[in-house]
């Protein structure tokens, strides 16, 4: 056998290779048409008989060799390819788990969360509507003609024949259009009005509320008013007062105070001899529930509608409204809330 045909020369000219294509040349350089082995094999033709038994046989037991050497290089290669396209899509389960305490509630989310279950478990449930409303709804419908300085009341954002909407008011119209009473819905959502300082911003929300049925009065709606409060105040004693008010969508209408004081600088509800103003409401005005194809004379109801960033600022002791909307990293981990905490998303 010449010294081209040496197994351990193979061997060694195998360990050096690590690609399939540098495989495939060593195979050629063997077995290709002017391979060395090819070359033996046909010189063959030119010996003995008996030259050409013993050295046939002992080619053909290098080919074997030779072949199944590459077919195990071969799937060497294959594999450790890939493992190595696999450690490199490895995931590191070792990582620390995440941190679940890290994100919060913002303390609006947290307080409509809280509205929805107070009243909700009285029996409302919760109704949307667009941000962006005819004119007909925000106004017209409740009975806010054009030119009545109510419209001047709300610094109205106008968009190309439709308003943002000034308040929550207009899902009223929305639901009393598109359902027939009994009705009892509240209605938490964004609104808007022209108008920018530490107690207004131009984006703000509100939570409405709608009773209609053939019987409610206005006793019901002060009883359905004083209940949310003392329990959204967690004060069972709550002191308050109505006073009476104008909204043109209500008669008679009332506005809502509780009573507080102010002793260095720190505010303490439900006792006390100033006055907050937390609400508007009222009997719904006949020409609204007509406006709203609803039959006056057999049906009545009330409403009511209130600011959800005061109630915040009010239960959480939050000084500037401004700062709702600062998307302030330290103050949303001071004033937000644990989402994972069951007590405070019970509403959701
Ligand atoms: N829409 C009134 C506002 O934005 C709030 C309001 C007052 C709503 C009385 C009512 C209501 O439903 O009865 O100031």
């Amino acid at each position: 056998m010449s010294i081209k045909l040496d197994k351990q020369i193979i061997l060694e000219e195998l360990k050096l290779i690590s690609s399939l294509a540098s495989l495939e040349e060593l195979r050629i350089k063997y077995l290709g048409k002017k391979g060395l082995l090819s070359l033996e094999m046909k010189s063959l033709s030119s010996l003995s008989i008996d030259e050409k038994k013993t050295k046939g046989q002992e080619l053909n037991t290098f080919k074997s060799f030779f072949e199944k050497e590459i077919q195990n290089k071969r799937s060497e290669i294959e594999t450790s390819s890939i493992n190595e396209k696999l450690r490199k899509e490895n995931i590191d389960a070792t990582l620390p788990p995440r941190n679940f305490e890290t994100g919060r509630l913002h303390p609006i989310s947290q307080t409509t969360y809280k509205i929805i279950e107070i009243f909700g478990n009285m029996g409302f449930s919760v109704k949307s509507g667009p941000d962006i409303e005819t004119d007909f709804n925000n106004f017209t419908a409740l009975n806010i003609p054009d030119h009545h300085p109510a419209r001047e009341m709300q610094d109205t954002f106008y968009l190309d024949k439709k308003v943002l909407r000034t308040h929550t008011s207009p899902v009223q119209v929305r639901t009393m259009l598109e359902t027939k009473p009994p009705i009892r819905i509240i209605v938490p959502g964004r609104t808007y009005r022209s108008d920018s300082d530490s107690t207004h911003t131009p984006m703000f929300h509100q939570v409405e509320g709608l009773l209609i049925d053939e019987k409610s009065t206005m006793s019901h709606l002060k009883g359905c008013l004083i209940d949310f409060l003392k329990e959204f105040f967690e004060i069972s004693d709550l002191k308050y007062r109505f006073r009476p008010s104008y909204f043109p969508f209500t008669e008679p209408s009332a506005e809502m105070d509780i009573a507080y004081t102010k002793t260095n600088n720190i505010l303490k509800f439900g006792e006390g001899d100033k006055w907050m103003e937390i609400l508007g409401c009222g009997m719904v005005n006949p020409i609204v529930l007509e406006n709203c194809k609803i039959d006056s004379k057999k049906f009545q109801g009330f409403a009511f509608g209130m600011g959800i960033e005061r109630l915040s600022m009010l239960k959480y002791g939050i000084t500037d409204i401004r700062s709702f909307y600062e998307s302030d990293f330290r103050w949303i981990q001071h004033y937000g809330f644990n989402p994972l905490d069951l007590n405070s998303t019970s509403g959701l």
